[in-house]
């Protein structure tokens, strides 16, 4: 058995960072950000933090769904950006929603935070331990990018993502799973819990990790679930680099028009960026039942994963 997702929702800020914002801080332009990057502009939190932003995707996402908070049973955040060790950003969302008769925790695995804690709701699912999840993206990265760095503060922004997963009819649903971490490639993406530390990235080591284990990742995930990347519908890439996403589809031999993508408006939401886009696709129609969608990502850990689900309504 694999879940479906039966609800999404998402919570960006209104405040707009634009590349021409940039330009005041660091040595940079919009002409090499949208070149290099294609990011134009992303989101930065003025009063919001994870906290809140994960409790608004979480309501969305419950009322796509059609459902109220104590009807959830399990609470999975993604994030890599906590204000508080503890207690975790899972148990401040389940008090905020009201979602009584839910447990919950966090999961940290950066930006592919998202897949992690979606494959961890997968497995919990399956056995029946409970029988539906929110499972949610929340970051609000600003709060450790180095905005004097313009290797890095040009791809950032906040946001937050969440999903509402239940068992999937039999064939549908997520249908394969596979993650893995580079521990010693951690190095290239790091910051420490200090509060003065901020995000140190060797941007192009993990630019070279990105299009090298992705590509791998999802044709194994393929693999697993007996299908070939041409028959894919969509694939829903962590969004991090509009060029990294052309090589990772350029390696799989599939269409650009099949990768959408949203980075121009929001740049790298870390674990955010998957659930945010799917809750803009499916919100335009996109989807429909039966259709082959894959999830991929990766990020600091290093981390990276991939999953094929039949979308199922
Ligand atoms: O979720 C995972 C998060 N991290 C990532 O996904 C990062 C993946 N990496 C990337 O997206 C790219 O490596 C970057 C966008 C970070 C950088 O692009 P690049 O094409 O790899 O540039 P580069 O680091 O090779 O730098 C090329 C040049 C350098 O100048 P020199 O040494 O050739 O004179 C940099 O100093 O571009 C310079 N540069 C900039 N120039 C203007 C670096 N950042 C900037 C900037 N504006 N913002």
């Amino acid at each position: 058995m694999g879940i479906k997702i039966s609800g999404t929702g998402s919570a960006v800020p209104e405040h707009v960072l634009t590349n021409a914002d940039l330009e005041k801080m660091v040595d940079t332009s919009d002409e090499w950000i949208v070149e290099r990057t294609g990011i134009k502009e992303r989101r930065i939190v003025k009063g919001d933090n994870v906290v809140t932003l994960a409790e608004k995707a979480c309501r969305k996402a419950l009322e796509d769904a059609g459902k109220k908070p104590e009807d959830v049973e399990l609470i999975l955040i993604a994030t890599c950006t906590l204000e508080e060790f503890f207690p975790c950003c899972a148990c401040q969302v389940q008090a905020r929603l009201g979602a009584v008769n839910a447990a919950g925790f966090d999961v940290n695995a950066a930006c592919s935070g998202f897949l992690f804690a979606l494959a961890t709701a997968n497995a919990y699912l399956s056995t029946g331990l409970y029988k539906n999840a929110l499972v949610v993206g929340s970051e609000v990265l600003s709060r450790l990018v180095d905005y004097e760095d313009r290797g890095s503060c040009i791809l950032f922004g906040d946001g937050a993502g969440a999903v509402f997963v239940e068992p999937a009819a039999e064939g549908r649903g997520i249908i394969s799973v596979v993650q893995g971490c580079d521990g010693p490639g951690g190095v290239a993406l790091h910051c420490k819990t200090d509060a003065l530390d901020k995000i140190h990235m060797d941007g192009r080591a993990v630019y070279r990790f990105a299009t090298r284990q992705v590509p791998v990742c999802i044709e194994q995930a393929l693999q697993k679930a007996g299908m070939k990347a041409e028959e894919v519908d969509l694939f829903f890439l962590h969004q991090a680099n509009l060029r990294i996403l052309e090589t990772i589809a350029k390696r799989l031999g599939i269409p650009m028009e099949k990768v959408p993508h949203n980075l121009d408006r929001y740049g790298n939401i870390s674990s955010a960026t998957i659930p945010v886009l799917l809750d803009e696709i499916k919100k335009r129609g996109k989807m429909v039942a039966g259709n082959k969608i894959v999830l991929a990502g990766f990020g600091a850990g290093l981390t990276y994963g991939a999953c094929v689900l039949v979308w199922d309504e």
